[in-house]
């Protein structure tokens, strides 16, 4: 029997807004997701314009408050089964906190809030309330970000001795925020983004794929966090150098002021036998090296069952594809895989059995913790000439 189609509802997304459209793109990916209905804008008459816009037909509502009221009163198959918040960060915890107590999934951006206390009372609300909770680490969906973590934590290579996890961008590298740019306007407003804005905004991507990809915590932090363009009011230049839980080290950095650089988030993990290398805009490819000098390329959906370097693949790793290799999975393949696994939470929610939302197929409310944690703790130990600032 075919299964029920989810009914997703959005927070945020009306007019030139960015990061909801690969998002709506990913829900639509399978066929059992759709949007419904979205509180598209924080001005109640230009949320009803955009929602009338929308490129198909869903409910509009003039606040995410009038949106949370409506839907938990509906019974279980005719409201929104989870909820997607696309706000900027300082609108995300208020949303977040009302949907928990209304018993509705929430699928949130990062970071998570704009302090770590915000994120702990989120945390708390999950744990009270027991709701499927996501948090939209884009690059955590890639398949070569499962094939890497699998690599690293059953320590094929050995233990890890450093790495560096890094995302490096370009657009900020002018005062685009002087111009009214809308994403450029509210990231580097500290009331809006938070403590940081290169580490809040990016450098969080980077905090994520070392800890996805290597299984290890980050138990402490020297933080340099430094802002190039005079008047800016936050950082647009952002570097870690962070103790490991396994007693390794690891560097990780933000910058948006690297011109030539677009979305260069990327993660090299040295080991003890040897070293994994993974780009995102070269998403579909990890590369080993080895100390005989010989570097092996693994592309997605072409790992041999049998690998004479890695031995028997996982077969669950060999299964997770979605189309044949060579034809390129990217960006909203990422977001796809994020929404496919969450979805899988939201219905052993509804069916009253229990979920995971622990952090390994996608991030959770604890990897919102942390990583809030971790820019408060960089933000500190920057301020304080670099010592190194527990987690
Ligand atoms: N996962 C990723 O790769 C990724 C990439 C970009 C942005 N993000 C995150 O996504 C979030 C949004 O970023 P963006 O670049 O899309 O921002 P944006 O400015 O393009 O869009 C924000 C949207 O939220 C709406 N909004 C603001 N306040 C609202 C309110 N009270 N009620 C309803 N809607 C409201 C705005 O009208 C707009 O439609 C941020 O938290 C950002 O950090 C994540």
């Amino acid at each position: 029997m075919a299964k029920r189609v989810l009914n997703v509802g959005l927070i945020g997304g009306g007019g030139g807004a960015f990061i909801v459209n690969p998002h709506q793109k990913a829900i639509h990916f399978d066929g059992t997701r759709r949007v419904v209905c979205g509180a598209l804008h924080e001005n109640p008459e230009l949320a009803m314009k955009f929602a009338a816009e929308w490129p198909y037909p869903i409910t509009g509502y003039p606040s995410y408050d009038a949106m949370i009221d409506e839907q938990k009163k509906f019974p279980l198959g005719e409201r929104i089964d989870y909820a997607l918040i696309v706000t900027p960060n300082f609108v995300h915890f208020d949303p977040a906190m009302k949907l928990i107590k209304a018993g509705i999934p929430v699928f949130c951006e990062k970071p998570i809030t704009i302090t770590a206390k915000q994120a702990m009372q989120l945390a708390a609300a999950v744990e009270k309330y027991k709701v499927p909770f996501g948090i939209a680490h884009t690059y955590l969906g890639h398949w070569s970000s499962w094939f890497s973590r699998w690599i690293i934590t059953s320590g094929k290579l050995g233990a890890v001795r450093w790495a560096d996890s890094y995302y490096l961008q370009g657009w900020l590298a002018t005062r685009l925020e002087t111009t009214g740019q809308q994403q450029a306007s509210w990231r580097t407003d500290p009331k809006r983004a938070g403590a940081s804005c290169c580490g809040g905004d990016i450098g969080t991507h980077a905090f994520m794929q070392l800890r996805f990809v290597t299984g290890l915590e980050v138990v402490s932090v020297r933080g340099i966090v430094e802002t190039f363009l005079k008047g800016r009011q936050l950082d647009d230049h952002f570097t870690t150098y962070c103790a490991l839980s396994n007693g390794g080290k690891a560097l990780i950095r933000a910058s948006q002021i690297a011109i030539g650089h677009k979305n260069d988030l990327g993660i090299e993990v040295n080991c003890e036998k040897g070293s994994l290398v993974w780009r995102q805009e070269d998403a579909e490819l990890v590369t080993l090296r080895l100390p005989s000098g010989v570097e092996r390329l693994y592309w997605r959906a072409a790992v041999p069952a049998q690998d004479d370097i890695l031995g028997e693949v996982p077969a669950a790793l060999l299964k997770e594809t979605t189309i044949p290799s060579g034809h390129v999975e990217a960006f909203h393949d990422a977001f796809a895989r994020l929404h496919r696994e969450f979805e899988k939470d939201v219905r052993l929610y509804e069916d009253g059995q229990p979920f995971s939302c622990d952090g390994t197929r996608y991030a959770c409310v604890h990897d919102g913790v942390k990583h809030m944690k971790f820019i408060e703790a960089a933000v500190k130990s920057a301020k304080a000439n670099s010592r190194p600032v527990k987690m």
